[in-house]
């Protein structure tokens, strides 16, 4: 099968998702998963608020937020990724229960109009927030849907540190004379707390940690690395370049990987809340 067989039709600003890549994230999004809860637990969600679920992927954190909140509550979830969201209202399907109170949207972050006039109690952003081009833009558009102490939760990759995976990326990339600057675009925690406050948000509470993930291959990491990012890590060249990156990103996963073959994927997080107005 070419390596080029999940690659798709429309690239959006989320690369080229696709039906494939979307289904195989929403059963390997373990560490994501993690990542989402512990940023629920940390903004203190709770019965009856309303969230809005920023850039919610397959839903797994619209549908945790959906038990919490319950019917006085409501969950509303969004991705600019069709094929994500298509995954999410299948995974709804399965919580008939919820139905009543959960909401799921195709749109992008730097555009929440589709939202205007209303106002959540909380807004969650797990493991997105790296991937959107303009942060401020996007804060402001969530100040508009703010009310005073209004919590907004970012779950994120550290913008401080490289992650092993995109060292391998950019050899790679250096190695065949292609630009490294078209990934991921992480904050440092001081740039999270300069856009925050100017989109009005304050009192900042911060958690960091560093995470693993172990993949039964160096096949199932290379798959990770491209469902997790909207094919960008590897698929976003052509042809011939693209065989050859694939071939040369597997012999460095190769030795990266333990004597039974697993890849260990390593992962440093960086997660604030703030509250607007405060
Ligand atoms: C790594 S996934 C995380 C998904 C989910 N929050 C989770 O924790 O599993 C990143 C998500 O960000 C979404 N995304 C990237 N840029 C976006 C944008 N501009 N607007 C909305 N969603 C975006 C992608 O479509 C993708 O679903």
């Amino acid at each position: 099968m070419s390596v080029l067989a999940t690659q798709v039709e429309e690239p959006t600003k989320w690369g080229t998702a696709t039906e494939v890549t979307a289904d195989r994230y929403s059963r390997t999004n373990t560490m994501q998963r993690g990542y989402g809860h512990a940023l629920t637990e940390m903004m203190n969600i709770s019965k009856g608020q309303h969230v809005l679920v920023a850039a919610c992927g397959p839903g797994s954190d619209v549908l945790d937020i959906a038990q919490i909140v319950g019917p006085t509550g409501k969950v509303v979830g969004f991705d600019l990724d069709k094929y994500s969201i298509k995954r999410a209202r299948e995974a709804l399907e399965e919580h008939p229960e919820l139905k009543p109170y959960v909401e799921l949207h195709v749109a992008d972050v730097h555009d929440l109009s589709m939202f205007a006039g209303q106002k959540f109690d909380a807004i969650h952003c797990n493991m997105s927030y790296h991937w959107f081009s303009d942060k401020p833009l996007f804060l402001a558009q969530a100040a508009t849907l703010a009310k005073p102490g209004t919590a907004i939760g970012l779950a994120t990759q550290d913008g401080a540190f490289l992650l092993p995976i995109q060292d391998v990326r950019n050899d790679v990339l250096a190695e065949l004379g292609e630009p490294v600057d078209n990934f991921i675009w992480p904050s440092t925690l001081s740039e999270m707390q300069r856009d925050l406050s100017a989109a009005g948000f304050g009192d900042v509470k911060v958690s960091r940690g560093f995470g693993t993930r172990t993949l039964d291959s160096v096949e199932a990491l290379w798959n990770w690395c491209n469902d997790s990012t909207g094919n960008r890590f590897g698929y976003h060249l052509q042809g011939e370049k693209a065989e050859r990156m694939k071939e040369m990103v597997m012999e460095s996963f190769r030795g990266l990987a333990l004597e039974d073959g697993r890849a260990i994927l390593q992962f440093k997080h960086l997660s604030t809340v703030s509250y607007y107005g405060r």
